[in-house]
C-alpha cells in the first residue's frame, strides 16, 4: 500500500533536514495508525479538521501558512477530484485549498481509475491552476497524464524537494544579455509591408531564460502578438534598421547578444508615403538590402559573446556552420523551419548549436526548457560559467 511508502518518505525527508507535519484523511488513518507518521515526523499528526491541537491558531489555516510546500502521497483520485472542484470536506482538502504556498501531488491509485477520463480532466485542471505532478519514474516533475499510478518512490521525492530548495545557480548575475526577437516589418506604403511568420517565442524564451540565469536582460523585439515576458528592459521596434539602432545603442555594455530576430533582408527600396493604387499593368516592387545586424555586430565585436540563429529548410549543418564564420558570430542556433510543427509559431523546437569545433544536436522540446538548455551549454562552452 502507497501509505506506507508515505511512512518512508517521511523518514527521508525528516534525514535530509526537512521538517514535517503530516496531515492525514480518515481513510489513511485505517491503513496506518497516525502514531507511526508521529513518531517518524516528531510532531503532532493532523486527521480532524475541528480536532484543534492549539487553542491560540485554526490548524488548517496555521498549517497552510506554516508550510513552504505541501506534498499530497499518496494522492488518491478521491483527493485529486475533491481539490480540481475545491472541496474542502477534511483537514488535507481544507488545508490545500488555504495554502498560497507550492502544492506537489505525488498520486497512487489503480490503472484504470487514473486512466479515467475524469481523473485526466481533473489533473489536467489542477496542473494548469499550478499545481505539479510526480510521476513515478517521471524523474521530474511533469504534468503527467500516463503514468503506472503507482506512488514514487520515497528517495526520488526527496530528491526533488531537496532540488526545489536548493538556491538557484545565477551564473549570469552582473551580466548584461541583449536578445533580439519576433520578425521585423518593412513598410511598402501606408497599409502594406513585408515580414514573416515569427513568432517571437524563441526569442523571449532565451531572454527568460538569461533572466532567470540572473541575467539584466534587453530585450529589443519587432511585433509580435504574445505577451512581452517581465523583469527585463523591453524595446519594441518595427524595422531591421530600428533593432539595428537600439542594439547598437547597447552594444558596448553588453557582455552576451542573442540575435533570435527574423530580420528582413529585404526592405521597398521607395517606400510610399499614400496607399499604392492598383493599375491595369504589372507592379514590380524594387527591393534593397537591409543591414545585416548580427554580421555588424560581428565586425564591431570586442569583448561580446555573440550568438545567432540560423533558419534553414535545406543542408542546415553548411549553412550554420557557414554563417557563423561569415558574420563572426561565436555560437548558432540552427533549426529546421521545413517541418511546420517545429520552429516558427509552435511551441516546440528542435535545434543544433553549432560553436567553434563544436556541435550539439537538442531533441525535440519545449521553447523555454530549450532556452536554458542552451544558455547553459554556451556559458559552459564558452567558458562564460562552468
Ligand atoms: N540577421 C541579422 N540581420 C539580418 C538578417 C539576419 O541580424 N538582416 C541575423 C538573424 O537574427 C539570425 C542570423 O542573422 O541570428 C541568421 O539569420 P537567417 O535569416 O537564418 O540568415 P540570413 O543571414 O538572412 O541568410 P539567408 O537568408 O541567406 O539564409
Amino acid at each position: 500500500m502507497a501509505v506506507y511508502k508515505a511512512v518512508a518518505l517521511v523518514s527521508k525527508l525528516t534525514q535530509a533536514g526537512a521538517v514535517v507535519k503530516v496531515m492525514m484523511t480518515e481513510s489513511a488513518t485505517k491503513f496506518v495508525n497516525p502514531l507511526s507518521f508521529q513518531v517518524m515526523s516528531k510532531h503532532d499528526v493532523y486527521t480532524d479538521t475541528f480536532d484543534e491541537k492549539d487553542s491560540n491558531v485554526i490548524a488548517h489555516i496555521d498549517l497552510a501558512d506554516w508550510a513552504d510546500l505541501i506534498i499530497v502521497a499518496p494522492a488518491t483520485a478521491n483527493v485529486i477530484g475533491k481539490l480540481a472542484n475545491g472541496i474542502a470536506d477534511n483537514m488535507v482538502t481544507t488545508t490545500l485549498l488555504a495554502t498560497t504556498k507550492p502544492v506537489w501531488i505525488a498520486p497512487a491509485m489503480n490503472v484504470h481509475m487514473y486512466e479515467h477520463p475524469a481523473v485526466i480532466r481533473n489533473i489536467d485542471r489542477l496542473y494548469k491552476d499550478g499545481i505539479r505532478f510526480i510521476e513515478p519514474s517521471a524523474g521530474f516533475l511533469a504534468c503527467g497524464y500516463v503514468g503506472k499510478g503507482r506512488l514514487e518512490e520515497p528517495e526520488k521525492i526527496t530528491a526533488l524537494v531537496a532540488a526545489f530548495f536548493q538556491p538557484k545557480k545565477l551564473p549570469l548575475k552582473g551580466k548584461k544579455v541583449i536578445v533580439s526577437a519576433g520578425p521585423t516589418l518593412e513598410r511598402i506604403d501606408p497599409v502594406r509591408y513585408l515580414s514573416n511568420f515569427s513568432s517571437g517565442k524563441m526569442g523571449f524564451a532565451m531572454a527568460e531564460a538569461a533572466r532567470d540565469l540572473g541575467a539584466d536582460v534587453v530585450l529589443v523585439h519587432g511585433p509580435v502578438s504574445i505577451p512581452i515576458p517581465n523583469g527585463m528592459r523591453v524595446i519594441s521596434v518595427e524595422s531591421a534598421e530600428q533593432m539595428y539602432e537600439a542594439i547598437l545603442s547597447e552594444y558596448d555594455k553588453a557582455d552576451i547578444v542573442v540575435k533570435a530576430a527574423a530580420v528582413a533582408d529585404y526592405r521597398p527600396k521607395h517606400p510610399a508615403t499614400q496607399k499604392i493604387k492598383k493599375t491595369s499593368t504589372d507592379q514590380g516592387l524594387e527591393l534593397e538590402r537591409t543591414t545585416d545586424i548580427l554580421a555588424s555586430l560581428g565586425a564591431k565585436k570586442t569583448h561580446q559573446l555573440l550568438v545567432g540563429f540560423a533558419a534553414e529548410t535545406n543542408d542546415v549543418a553548411t549553412y550554420a556552420t557557414g554563417k557563423l564564420e561569415k558574420k563572426n558570430a561565436d555560437f548558432i542556433i540552427a533549426n529546421d523551419v521545413s517541418k511546420t510543427d517545429r520552429g516558427f509559431g509552435s511551441e516546440q523546437n528542435t535545434v543544433t548549436l553549432y560553436g567553434r569545433d563544436f556541435e550539439r544536436a537538442f531533441p525535440s522540446m519545449d521553447k523555454k526548457q530549450l532556452a536554458v538548455q542552451l544558455f547553459e551549454t554556451i556559458l559552459t562552452q564558452s567558458g562564460v560559467a562552468e
